[in-house]
């Protein structure tokens, strides 16, 4: 699977203009299932939503069960036009972590060439998961 080209053609769906900072994800589970997110923004700022929960919440809905993410992929880009290398924010990290039950493996797209590879515990360290 060609994610950097899959998640470039998925760019093109974000709808991001106020940043004009596009961003895709895609979401596998455990039986090889792909869900895809992007970012939407609102004019009403903070109703903005990132990519990475789009995708997530896309696959929740569509019956995926907590603990079945293993992988996140997200690529961006930003208002010139260019690849940047974009880490998922605090809220999505959270999501990520509660979702995959701590065990999603991260895939940041620096360029075509370059990909970095993260563990979700990594990116959140110390994870809040229970009221117990
Ligand atoms: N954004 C994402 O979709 N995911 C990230 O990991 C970081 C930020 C979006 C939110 C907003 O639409 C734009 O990028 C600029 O913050």
């Amino acid at each position: 699977m060609d994610y950097f080209k899959a998640l470039t053609l998925l760019l093109e769906n974000a709808s991001a203009p106020y940043s004009g900072f596009q961003v895709a994800s895609m979401v596998v589970t455990q039986d090889g299932t792909l869900f895809k997110g992007v970012n939407v923004e609102s004019v009403a700022y903070p109703t903005t939503m990132c990519a990475e929960r789009n995708a997530i919440f896309t696959a929740i809905a569509q019956g995926m069960k907590t603990g079945e993410i293993v992988e996140v992929h997200i690529l961006a880009r930003n208002a010139e036009k260019n690849v940047v290398a974009a880490f998922p924010c605090g809220s999505c990290r959270q999501v990520i972590a509660e979702q995959s039950l701590n065990k999603a493996t991260v895939y940041i797209y620096h360029s075509k060439e370059k990909v970095t590879i993260h563990t979700i515990e990594e990116l959140l360290p110390n994870a809040f998961f229970s009221l117990d």
